[in-house]
């Protein structure tokens, strides 16, 4: 799954074939509405603040920034908001996606907000202010696990008559092993674990001294995620629109996702040091940052302007859409504040 989706050149991720909108393979949430970024800049605004409040300066790191469009419209919100970040990190692993980051964001937004982009390598060591990923953690890697008869199986890639085929072997990580007994999985059942998704969660805790993780992808708690009828898992790949499950084929030309474990980005964070603030579907957190009555703003005048935004955001909380399988997850350190994304609502969600 690394190969096919970063290998350089040729894994999905590195390629420079077009990924996001209607000619490429899936559509996210900045891609669907400007206003999910206007809401979701509500909630960065007041970490922001909180962050300021302690004489420091307050950033934003964003993981994975697509096309760059959640970058673009947050920047645009919070200069209209009077809280723009002192810099704007983005860390892209895409050298192809870094180039159309940079080309649509120097052209689409003034000097004063531009000079405060910066792409990086790697993580900071230090970071105070607020690290954000939209559908970053589904795109990491996962181990391929299989409950056998008398043991539990790491399911691997083999070569057969010069075809990929599915090939098993004895789970070895100590780590893994002691993860999925507790999980008490019946035979057969396929399912998937991403060890680089809680790396990624403690490297941040590390690095960040004062403010918030907040990522937003589609996925469930731990109960919902092993339940005994999703015997198949959740590994996906997306061509054209088109969602099947066999990652053999379009090699490098498609994406290859999984969704996430909720429950065990909450225990990998609070195990590295960060403040669990709350667990909320989409639909619950943009409502609760103002996205309807972003919606409002529009005048009535302008009936087809308001026509589309409504069907937007009407995507992106329904239930029957994205409003109930993308959850929001956030975590602080050393900050004091009431998250106003998590002001209504079971703030775990069941988790
Ligand atoms: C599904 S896209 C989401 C893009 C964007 N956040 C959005 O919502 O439109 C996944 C993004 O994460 C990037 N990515 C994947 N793995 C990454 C990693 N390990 N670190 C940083 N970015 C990564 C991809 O190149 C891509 O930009």
């Amino acid at each position: 799954m690394h190969s096919a989706l970063y290998a350089p050149g040729l894994g999905y991720y590195s390629s420079g074939a077009k990924k996001f909108g209607l000619a490429g393979d899936f559509v996210t949430a900045p891609e669907i509405s400007p206003m999910f970024g206007q809401a979701f800049a509500r909630q960065i605004q007041q970490v922001l603040h909180a962050v300021r409040d302690q004489h420091v300066c307050a950033d934003i790191l964003e993981l994975g920034a697509g096309t760059g469009r959640l970058a673009c419209d947050l920047l645009l919100e919070l200069a209209r908001l009077d809280q723009l970040p002192d810099h704007y990190f983005i860390l892209e692993v895409s050298a192809h996606l870094r180039g159309e980051q940079r080309e649509s964001l120097m052209s689409q937004l003034p000097d004063i907000i531009k000079k405060r982009i910066i792409w990086l390598d790697a993580i900071p060591k230090s970071f105070n202010g607020v690290v954000i990923a939209n559908e970053v953690l589904d795109a990491l890697p996962v181990h391929l696990i299989e409950q056998g008869a008398s043991s539990i199986n790491e399911v691997g890639v083999g070569l057969e008559d010069e075809c990929f085929v599915w090939k098993s072997q004895q789970l070895q990580s100590e780590d893994l092993l002691d993860f999925v007994s507790k999980l008490e999985l019946s035979e057969g059942y396929v399912t998937e674990v991403c060890s680089a998704a809680t790396g990624l969660i403690a490297t941040l805790a590390n690095a960040l001294q004062l403010g918030a993780v907040m990522m937003i992808d589609y996925g469930f708690s731990r109960n919902e995620y092993y339940h005994p009828q999703r015997r198949q898992g959740t590994l996906m790949c997306h061509y054209r629109h088109h969602s099947h499950s066999n990652p053999f084929i379009y090699l490098g030309l498609q994406d290859i996702t999984a969704h996430v474990d909720f429950t065990r980005i909450a225990e990998a964070g609070v195990g590295a040091g960060l403040s669990f603030v709350g667990y909320l579907n989409q639909a619950q957190f943009l409502i609760n940052c103002g996205i309807t009555q972003l919606l409002e703003l529009i005048s009535e005048d302008d009936v087809v302007n308001y026509i589309s935004q409504a069907a937007a955001v009407q995507k992106l909380l329904s239930p029957a859409e994205m409003g109930e399988l993308f959850k929001v997850i956030a975590f602080e350190k050393n900050l004091d504040i009431d998250f106003i994304g998590f002001s209504q609502g079971d703030k775990s969600h069941t988790l």
